[in-house]
């Protein structure tokens, strides 16, 4: 059985603030059971993120939206047990934001009834006033920008974001909007390498990668990707580590290497 680290101490937002500052990178996968918080946590995950992907990958939907406040707190409380010292980030689903009160009662229910230590929820500058909420309640946000899976059908599909300058100038400008307003982590979805390196210099917080190049303080693929065990089509900028590899431990040692190296992602695995 995996063991916790008996020297790692919790991981905290000083914890990843100061990795930022000494630019060490900091690994996140995303988890929907004890089991695979357990293996992650042991082998040095920093954070374990309760993904809205669970919609796709562990209830067989085509997106995230049908995925409601129950989902996820039940997966987040089925984490937590397995989570001692990595840090806990879940997602708010779909549409359990609308309004700055919907916001902070089901931030806190993920916290309470889930032990969710972060929040994630996706959008930009018109969420500056929910994250300046959340944090006046004492909840840590993260704030996705980019690629919004919860706004899939709005978008017309699953595509690169922030490609011509306005796009780009307004992802940079919205994420410094949510920095201001609170917001103590930010991830960006299927951008632009070189735009996410502008933003890793431009932020004080840390950022979150996915399909968005080498250059971020962190990155994150969901797990069910990065075992190549999702079925259907694996999005390009992910990697499958457990090819290789004689146990899925060790495909999670591999992307913990990879990416602390800055190994991964490497050319093939990044937007131009
Ligand atoms: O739901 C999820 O797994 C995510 C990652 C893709 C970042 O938000």
């Amino acid at each position: 059985m995996y063991q916790p680290s008996p020297t790692r101490k919790s991981i905290t937002l000083t914890t990843l603030a100061k990795m930022k500052r000494d630019r060490e990178k900091f690994t996140v996968l995303t988890a929907y059971d004890a089991s695979f918080a357990v293996l992650m946590e042991a082998t040095g995950v920093e954070v374990l993120l309760v993904g809205d992907s669970l919609g796709m990958v562990i209830q067989g939907q085509r997106t995230t939206v049908p995925v409601t406040m129950e989902d996820m707190i039940y997966h987040t409380r089925m984490v937590a047990r397995g989570c001692q010292t990595a840090l806990l980030m879940a997602d708010m689903p779909f549409a359990s934001y609308a309004t700055v009160d919907q916001a902070v009662y089901n931030a806190a229910r993920l916290m309470q009834e889930g032990g969710a230590q972060m929040v994630k929820l996706e959008g930009g500058g018109a969420l500056a006033e929910t994250v300046r909420q959340l944090s006046r309640n004492g909840i840590p946000v993260c704030a996705h920008l980019g690629l919004l899976p919860q706004s899939v059908h709005k978008l017309g599909g699953y595509k690169v974001q922030g490609r011509d300058a306005a796009a780009a100038q307004q992802i940079l400008d919205e994420a410094l909007a949510l920095q201001e307003a609170g917001a103590d982590v930010a991830l960006v979805e299927c951008i632009p390498a070189e735009l996410a390196g502008r933003l890793t210099a431009a932020l004080d917080i840390p950022l979150i990668g996915i399909g968005a190049g080498p250059d971020c303080d962190a990155q994150v693929l969901v797990c069910y990707d990065m075992l190549g065990i999702t079925p259907g089509r694996r999005p390009k900028f992910s990697k499958n580590f457990l090819t290789g590899c004689d146990s899925v431990q060790a495909a999670v040692e591999a992307y913990v290497r990879a990416v602390k190296s800055g190994e991964f992602p490497g050319p093939d695995h990044c937007i131009a």
